[in-house]
C-alpha cells in the first residue's frame, strides 16, 4: 500500500523533507509517496483538506502554516498545544487530524543525543522570538537549564514572549547579555540574508556551544560569526531537521527510524 504524504509551505521548493522521508520510509520498509505542496498564502485549510479526500494520511507544515495547522487539528499533543504551532499532522483511522510539533523535541535530541551538548545546569542564550523559537522554548526548558535568556533585535516582542514561560526563562535586553553563555542558539531569520543578530562577542566564550537552527551547503554566517570567538563547539541545524523529521515519521507509522545516515545522506545534497 503506497502511503499518501506531503509537506505545505510557502515557499517548500527548497524543502528537503520528501528526501528525508523516503530515506526512512525505505529502512523502515514503507512505500510512500512524499510530494511537496505550496499552498496560496490564505489558502492552507483548503489545500489539506483536499489532500486528505485524495487519501492523504499524514503531512507536514513549514513556513508559514504552522499556526494555521493548529487551528486545523482536532486533538493536539501536549507540546503542540503549548507551542501553539503544529508541524505534523496524522489523520487518524476515524478521520480526526491529530497535530504535534517535533521541532522542539527534534533540536533537543539534536543538542543532547547527537551533539553530545548537556543543558542540564547550563546558562542557554536563545536569540530570537519568532515563531521558530516560540516552538522549541518549553522542549528547552524541561533539560533544566539553569537560565534561559532570550534575546530579541526588537526587544519588546522577547518580553511578551517570554511572558508566556515561566523561570528560569526570561527576556534579556542587549545591555543585560552575561559572558560566556554555555550554550547559544541563533533561531532569527537574520541568516537567511546572510546576516547575523547584532550583540556583543563576549556572549561567547571558550567553553560555549553555539547552534543555528538553520542549516545550508556552506557555513551559516552565525556559525561563521561564532567561530571567530574560537567556541568550544558550534553546529548548525541539518541535525535538528532530521531529528524532527524521524519524530513526525515515527507518529504516521509507529516505527522507529536511525537519523545518521539520513544525515550524512543529506549533507552533499544541500545547495547554497
Ligand atoms: P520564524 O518563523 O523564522 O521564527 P519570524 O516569526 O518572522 O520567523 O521571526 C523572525 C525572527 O528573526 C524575529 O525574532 C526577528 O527579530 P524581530 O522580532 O526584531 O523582527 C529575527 N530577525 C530577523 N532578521 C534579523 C536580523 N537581521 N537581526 C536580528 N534578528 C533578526
Amino acid at each position: 500500500m503506497m502511503h499518501q504524504l506531503a509537506v505545505f509551505g510557502h515557499p517548500v521548493e527548497h524543502s528537503k523533507s520528501p528526501l528525508i522521508h523516503q530515506a526512512f520510509a525505505q529502512q523502515a520498509g514503507v512505500a510512500i509517496n512524499y510530494k511537496k505542496i505550496k499552498a496560496p498564502l490564505n489558502g492552507f485549510e483548503t489545500c489539506a483538506r483536499e489532500f486528505i479526500t485524495q487519501g492523504g494520511v499524514g503531512f507536514n507544515i513549514t513556513v508559514p502554516f504552522k499556526g494555521a495547522a493548529f487551528g486545523l487539528a482536532d486533538e493536539l499533543t501536549p507540546g503542540a498545544r503549548l507551542a501553539r504551532a503544529v508541524n505534523t499532522i496524522k489523520v487518524l483511522a476515524d478521520g480526526r487530524l491529530l497535530g504535534a510539533n517535533t521541532d522542539g523535541p527534534g533540536l533537543v535530541i539534536d543538542l543532547l543525543q547527537n551533539l553530545g551538548w548537556s543543558l542540564r545546569s547550563k546558562r542557554i542564550l536563545v536569540l530570537g522570538a519568532g515563531g521558530a523559537v516560540q516552538g522549541v522554548l518549553m522542549n528547552l526548558l524541561a533539560t533544566q537549564p539553569a537560565s534561559v535568556h532570550l534575546w530579541n533585535r526588537t526587544a519588546e516582542t522577547a518580553e511578551t514572549l517570554a511572558r508566556k514561560f515561566e523561570r528560569p526563562l526570561r527576556a534579556v535586553t542587549t545591555q543585560a547579555l552575561e559572558s560566556n553563555y554555555d550554550i547559544i542558539i541563533n533561531g532569527t531569520s537574520a541568516g537567511l540574508s546572510a546576516r547575523v543578530p547584532d550583540i556583543p562577542r563576549h556572549v561567547i566564550g571558550p567553553d560555549s556551544c553555539c547552534y543555528d537552527m538553520v542549516y545550508g551547503a556552506t557555513q551559516t554566517s552565525f556559525i561563521q560569526w561564532c567561530l571567530q570567538s574560537r567556541p568550544q563547539a558550534t553546529s548548525d541545524g541539518l541535525g535538528m531537521l532530521v531529528e524532527q523529521a524521524a519524530l513526525a515519521f515515527e507518529l504516521w507509522f509507529d516505527q522507529s527510524v536511525q537519523t545518521l545516515a539520513v544525515r550524512r545522506l543529506l549533507r552533499p545534497s544541500l545547495t547554497s
